[in-house]
């Protein structure tokens, strides 16, 4: 290459050349399959990258989820310390389980796009970030944070997918909506067949029977773990390799390796991509590059110095390394051939599948602040750390309520019978203030009754009763959603974002997905949401 630059005026042309070559392709989905833009077939050979958070273990978390996250992407000189590694495991994507919008995220994303290396950047954070399983609602407070998120990322051009991390959907039109064009994906762990596909078909099913992708997702991942030990296609991968023979869009491992008898041999790496499974699958991501402890024992490729500059591999890292070596991709079925993926109707709720098709309200900021606004008792948290204490607070209120003879119903939501109260979309804060608002006005405006042990405060500036307060602001026809604006140091955010004028996409989106959190959340004995492991 350099000899072929002697001519000073090529050195120009190549040297654009070399710029315009050196982007990294863009890559699209054709019905059930990925390729790139020359038309090769794409397939994910990646590793799962997030340090792990501290897990304070209590019986509040059966999950061992982690109380704090560690961006990855916001640590330039840890990701070019990784750099290396990950190009001697020969990985074309990362999969990133919680970031921070608000972080600059250039130095990353600039290295890995250099190197070739794509990212699946899942939307949940831990904690009051996810969904909360016992009180499960889509709400403004979350759907601010992936806006901010998908704002802060698209102007990457390594962005593969806005994964909706594990349990958490959000649909194609928020993305597209927000002018970005990578891809929506969802990862789902593994399960009993008669809720895991159901649940995969609903994903991608048009609810409008119109045969329509408006709330399909782009990317199914399963994680899945079922391949221990040198094993062979036949025992551990054709029973949900024929289950997913006729999925309509992308599926893919989002998470694999094994888990319950080490050594991690990483045999299936070669036939996950072999012709057992390319039709079906289009690769996976190996868990994990970080060190990760779980219920299920510790897993990772590298340890991490005290002091962060040193990378130390582990023989899981080597084995890993060979085999992935092994792996050559498959490029068929050409991008030609394929059909483009058809949206079949969505299922019916079953017993193991709870969902129904009545979407809940679409998240409406606007309709939400005005109620915050004009409710007679506030929820006034002492301390910002206040995401434990709404809860045990709007457990006292309800029960509290139920007592007085009132209820809870409004705030509640029902995914299985598609039964929403009309303020289920509003952050749980709001939700608090209006059941204070009701206890409190249920007991003759008595001031101790709005106190909640010094958590509320008496709005003297309210004027109407909450139920009447909720009908004016949610029957505002005025009020739309919007976004605040993004708190970012990163340019390129494109602040205030509305989803005016979409109400109807929008309406469907948000809709499944909270049918499909409402009913997960029935099923939380299998489900982690959000932003952690899943290896439970
Ligand atoms: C994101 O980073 C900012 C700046 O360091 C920090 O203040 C904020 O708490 C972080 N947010 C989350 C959710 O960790
Ligand atoms: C999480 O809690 C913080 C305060 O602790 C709050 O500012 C933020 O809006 C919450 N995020 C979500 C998504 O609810
Ligand atoms: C937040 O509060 C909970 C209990 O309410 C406590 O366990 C936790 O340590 C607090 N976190 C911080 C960062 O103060
Ligand atoms: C939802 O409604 C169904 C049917 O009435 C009921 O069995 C179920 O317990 C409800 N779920 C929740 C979370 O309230
Ligand atoms: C608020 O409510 C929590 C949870 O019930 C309680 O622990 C706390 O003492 C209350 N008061 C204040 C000022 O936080």
């Amino acid at each position: 290459m350099f000899a072929s630059l002697r001519a000073p005026a090529l050195v120009t042309v190549l040297g654009f050349l070399a710029c315009t070559v050196q982007a990294i392709p863009k890559i699209t989905r054709t019905g059930r399959y990925l390729y790139d833009d020359s038309g090769t077939r794409f397939y994910i050979k990646g590793i799962a990258y997030q340090e792990q958070g501290d897990v304070v273990a209590s019986t509040d978390n059966p999950f061992g989820e982690p109380s704090n996250f560690i961006d990855p992407l916001s640590l330039g000189d840890a990701c070019k310390r990784d750099l290396p590694f990950l190009q001697q495991l020969g990985v074309n994507v990362i999969r990133v389980y919680s970031v921070n919008s608000t972080l600059n995220h250039d130095d990353c994303m600039n290295a890995f796009s250099q190197a070739g290396i794509y990212t699946i950047i899942d939307l949940a954070l831990p904690l009051n970030g996810s969904i909360d399983r016992l009180s499960p609602s889509w709400g403004t407070n979350l759907l601010n944070q992936y806006i901010h998120t998908i704002d802060a990322f698209s102007k990457y051009d390594n962005v593969l997918a806005f994964n909706i991390g594990n349990e958490v959907v959000i649909q194609t039109t928020t993305s597209k909506s927000k002018g970005s064009s990578a891809l929506v994906g969802y990862a789902a762990i593994n399960g009993a067949s008669n809720w895991r596909e159901p649940l995969a078909n609903y994903l991608t099913c048009d609810p409008s029977n119109g045969n329509s992708d408006s709330s399909a997702i782009d990317l199914y991942g399963l994680n899945d773990y079922e391949w221990c030990g040198d094993s062979t296609f036949q025992s551990s991968y054709a029973r949900t390799t024929a289950a997913f023979a006729q999925y309509n869009v992308v599926a893919y491992f989002s998470e694999f390796g094994c888990i319950s008898s080490p050594p991690r041999l990483w045999t299936e790496s070669v036939a996950l991509f072999s012709s057992d499974m390319n039709t079906v699958w289009s690769g996976g991501i190996a868990f994990s590059y970080f060190p990760a402890a779980s219920a299920a024992g510790q897993f990772g490729m590298v340890t991490i110095s005290q002091d962060t500059k040193t990378v130390t591999t582990s023989d899981d890292f080597d084995r890993l390394k060979t085999q992935y070596g092994l792996v050559s991709f498959i490029n068929s079925p050409s991008q030609s051939s394929v059909a483009a993926a058809a949206y079949p109707s969505c299922p019916a709720s079953t017993d193991a599948f709870l969902a129904s098709s009545t979407l809940p309200p679409t998240p409406n900021e606007a309709a939400c602040n005005c109620l915050e606004n004009a409710l007679s008792c506030q929820f006034t948290p002492a301390t910002n750390n206040y995401t434990e204490v709404v809860g045990q607070l709007l457990n006292v209120g309800c029960s509290l309520l139920g007592q007085a003879g009132a209820s809870c119903t409004d705030i509640g939501g029902n995914g299985s019978t598609g039964v929403y109260g009309r303020i289920s979309d509003c952050d749980p804060t709001i939700k608090l203030s209006y059941v204070m608002s009701q206890y409190y006005e249920a007991n003759g405006k008595n001031p101790q009754s709005c106190s909640f042990a010094g958590n509320g405060t008496v709005n003297p500036s309210s004027v109407s009763a909450a139920n009447a307060a909720a009908s004016s602001c949610i029957s505002n026809p005025g009020a739309v959603f919007t976004p605040t604006a993004v708190p970012t140091t990163n340019g390129g955010a494109t602040g205030k974002a509305t989803a005016t004028g979409k109400t109807g996409s929008a309406n469907a989106a948000f809709g499944r997905v909270d049918a499909v959190l409402l009913s997960m959340s029935i099923m939380a004995i299998f489900s982690v949401i959000g932003g952690v492991w899943t290896l439970a």
